[in-house]
């Protein structure tokens, strides 16, 4: 996600270390995709250069609803296979960004209780922007 300012913050040294940041990218995007984390909806859009071409997926959309359900959870799994050790993260701006995002939980969804759901990543390609995808994924 280089457009989202958090991304250089939490992974300063990925240009450094490409082949973690890609593996640890990876790993969590496929445990949002493997039914087992049942704890995660992925929801996509497909779409084409051309009207009428081939589509392949543009736009996706992930949603935390593990108020559902809370037995495994794919964030706190990758980062004990090998997450807290990557070298392309800055693991206190990491620590600190987790921290941040606890407090604005309990700041402006506190009152709501347990049973809500979170969009947790939601991106276009760069050529895809615009067209209402980030919008209808929602
Ligand atoms: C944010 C993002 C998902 C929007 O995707 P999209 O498919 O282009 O979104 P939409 O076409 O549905 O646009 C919805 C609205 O978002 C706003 N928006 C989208 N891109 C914007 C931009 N670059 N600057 C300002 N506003 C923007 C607009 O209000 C837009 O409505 P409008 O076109 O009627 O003005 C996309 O820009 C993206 O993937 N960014 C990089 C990934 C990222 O940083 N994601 C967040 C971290 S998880």
């Amino acid at each position: 996600m280089p457009l989202d300012p958090q991304w250089d913050y939490r992974f300063p040294y990925r240009h450094l270390y490409p082949a973690d940041h890609y593996k640890y990218t990876r790993m969590l995007f496929e445990c949002f995709l493997d039914p087992s984390y049942d704890d995660w909806l992925v929801t996509v859009v497909e779409d084409s250069f051309e009207p009428g071409g081939e589509t392949s997926v543009v736009s996706f959309g992930v949603w935390d609803v593990s108020y559902i359900n809370k037995r495994r959870y794919a964030v706190i799994d990758v980062e004990e296979w090998g997450g807290r050790t990557r070298r392309d993260a800055n693991h206190e701006h990491f620590n600190e960004f987790w921290k941040g995002q606890i407090r604005a939980y309990k700041k402006f969804f506190g009152s709501i209780g347990p049973d809500q759901l979170h969009l947790q990543i939601l991106a276009t390609l760069p050529d895809f922007q615009r067209r209402g995808h980030a919008s209808s994924l929602c």
